[in-house]
C-alpha cells in the first residue's frame, strides 16, 4: 500500500516511520530530516490511503476535498475537526455528551467576561476558541495577568481572529493524560496512553509549550481506567458527533486530567498529539497502516496490540523558545543519536538539506527511546540527547523521571 502523511512535524516523521514498517510513504511537505518528503500538494500525489497530520488543514477542509476526489482518507472532516477549531463548540459537545469537564463560560464581550473572571478565584483559566498554534491558553494564579489576557485575547491583539471569543474555565488541577483514540465514524478504539510534559522547563516551570517530552505507557492509566475513559468520554463523545450527522473518521486526542472528583476532559483534538505520537506510535505490535485504513473505510475491528515495554521521547527545542525561537543553526550529532541501539531521532522543526540539516522551528527533533521499562528507555532517550548540539539548545532534564503513580486516579 502507497500512504502518503501530510504535514511536516515530528508526528508526521513518526507516523511515517511507522507506517513505512508494511508500506511504501511520502510525506507532504515533510522536511528535509524526514525520509520520502516531497514537495507536491497531498491533491496531487498518487496514494491508497492519506493520513492528515496537523490540525490546521482538518479545520480547513483538506480531508473533504481528498474524499471528494475519491481517495481514502484518515482524518476528519471540517465539520469534526471543529472540535479542535472552536474550544466554546467543543465544550457544547461535551456538555450534550454528558463527558465530565470543567465549568466554564465563552465570552465574546469583556464587561461579561470579567465579570465570570471574579466568580473564581485560585486558579485562572482563558483559552482562544480558535486555533492559536498550542500558545492560546493561560493558566494562571494572577487574576491581573488572567484580566490582560482576556482583554488581548478579545481585542484580537493577541492571536487575532482566534481569541475573538474566549472560554474562561475553573482551574483543576491533578495528573494529565492524553488518551487518542481510533475512530471510524462508529467506533473507537484506543492507543496505548502517554503523558506529556507541556511547560518548558524542568519541574513544569515557566511557559506552556507545543510539549517537551513525553511518555507511554502510563502507570495510572490501567486498563480499567483506559476502558472506562472510552465509555465515559470517548463513546459518548462519538455518539454526540453522530447526531450532529459527522461522520468522524480519524484520530480523537482526549486530554484529561484525573481531578479530586473524578477524571475530567481538558480538550480534544482532531490529530495525534505531538509528541505524544512519537512515543505511543513505536510501540505498536500490529499494523497502523491497517488500522488507519480500516478507520478511513469506515470498518474498524481489530484493537491495536502494543508491545510490552515502555518509551520515552525528549524534545530538543531551540534558544528563545517558545517566545521567539532562533533558528538557521546546523545540527550536529544526528546520525550519532540514530546510531544508538533503541534510539530513534523524529524530525520537526528541520531545514536545510539532507547533508546539512540546520534548525528551522522551535521544536527541532524530538528523541525516543524505548526499552523494557520506563527508566530504560528514559536512559536511551537522554543518551540520544547528548548527542546532539546546537548553540542554545534547549530540553528538559526530567521527562519521565517520575512517572505518575498508579493510585494518582483514585
Ligand atoms: P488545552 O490545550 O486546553 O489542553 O490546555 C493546555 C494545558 O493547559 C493542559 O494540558 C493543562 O495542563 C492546562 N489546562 C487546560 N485547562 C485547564 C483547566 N481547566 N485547569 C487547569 N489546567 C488546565
Ligand atoms: N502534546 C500536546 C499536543 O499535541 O497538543
Amino acid at each position: 500500500m502507497r500512504v502518503c502523511v501530510v504535514g511536516s512535524g515530528g508526528r508526521e516523521h513518526a507516523l511515517a516511520n511507522v507506517l513505512g514498517r508494511d508500506a511504501d510513504v511520502v510525506v507532504t511537505p515533510g522536511n528535509p530530516g524526514i525520509p520520502g518528503s516531497v514537495a507536491t500538494p497531498p491533491e496531487e500525489v498518487d496514494a491508497d490511503l492519506f493520513v492528515v497530520g496537523p490540525e490546521a488543514p482538518l479545520v480547513d477542509g483538506l480531508a473533504d476535498r481528498l474524499r471528494s476526489a475519491g481517495r481514502r482518507v484518515f482524518g476528519p472532516g471540517a465539520d469534526g475537526a471543529r472540535l479542535e477549531g472552536s474550544k466554546a463548540w467543543m465544550k457544547e459537545v461535551l456538555v450534550d455528551a454528558g463527558v465530565p469537564t470543567a465549568q466554564h463560560g465563552a465570552f465574546t464581550d469583556e464587561a461579561a467576561a470579567l465579570a465570570f473572571l471574579d466568580t473564581m478565584s485560585d486558579l485562572f483559566v482563558v483559552k482562544t476558541d480558535g486555533l492559536a498554534a498550542g500558545k492560546g491558553v493561560l493558566v494562571t494564579g494572577d487574576r491581573a495577568e488572567a484580566t490582560d489576557a482576556v482583554r488581548s485575547y478579545l481585542s484580537g491583539d493577541s492571536f487575532g481572529d482566534a481569541g475573538r471569543t474566549v472560554v474562561i474555565e475553573e482551574g483543576l488541577s491533578g495528573p494529565e493524560l492524553s488518551l487518542l483514540a481510533i475512530c471510524d465514524g462508529h467506533t473507537a478504539v484506543p492507543l496505548a496512553p502517554a503523558q506529556d510534559f507541556k511547560r518548558i522547563g524542568d519541574g513544569d516551570s515557566g511557559p506552556n509549550t507545543g510539549g517537551m517530552g513525553a511518555y507511554s505507557p502510563v502507570p495510572v492509566a490501567t486498563d480499567a481506567i483506559v476502558g472506562s475513559l472510552m465509555d465515559d468520554a470517548i463513546g459518548p463523545t462519538l455518539a454526540a458527533l453522530r447526531r450532529r450527522g459527522i461522520d468522524y473518521r480519524g484520530v480523537l486526542y482526549c486530554g484529561l486530567m484525573f481531578t479530586p472528583t473524578g477524571p475530567k476532559v481538558l480538550e480534544y483534538n482532531v490529530r495525534f498529539g505531538d509528541p505524544e505520537a512519537q512515543v505511543v506510535l513505536p510501540r505498536m505490535a500490529s499494523s497502523l497502516t491497517e488500522l488507519l485504513a480500516a478507520a478511513a473505510e469506515g470498518s474498524l475491528d481489530a484493537v491495536p496490540a502494543f508491545a510490552e515495554g515502555a518509551a520515552v521521547t525528549v524534545v530538543c527545542a531551540t534558544d528563545g523558545y517558545p517566545a521567539s525561537p532562533r533558528t538557521g543553526d546546523p545540527i550536529h550529532g544526528l546520525e550519532e543519536a540514530n546510531a544508538i541501539d533503541d534510539v530513534t531521532v523524529f524530525c520537526a522543526g528541520v531545514g536545510g538539506s539532507d547533508g546539512r540539516l540546520m534548525t528551522a522551528g522551535g521544536r527541532v527533533l524530538a528523541v525516543t527511546g524505548q526499552g523494557p521499562t520506563i527508566a530504560v528507555a528514559r536512559d536511551r532517550a537522554y543518551a540520544g540527547v547528548n548527542a546532539v548540539s546546537w548553540p542554545g539548545i534547549q530540553r528538559r532534564t526530567d521527562i519521565a523521571a517520575a512517572p505518575t503513580p498508579v493510585d494518582a486516579a483514585d
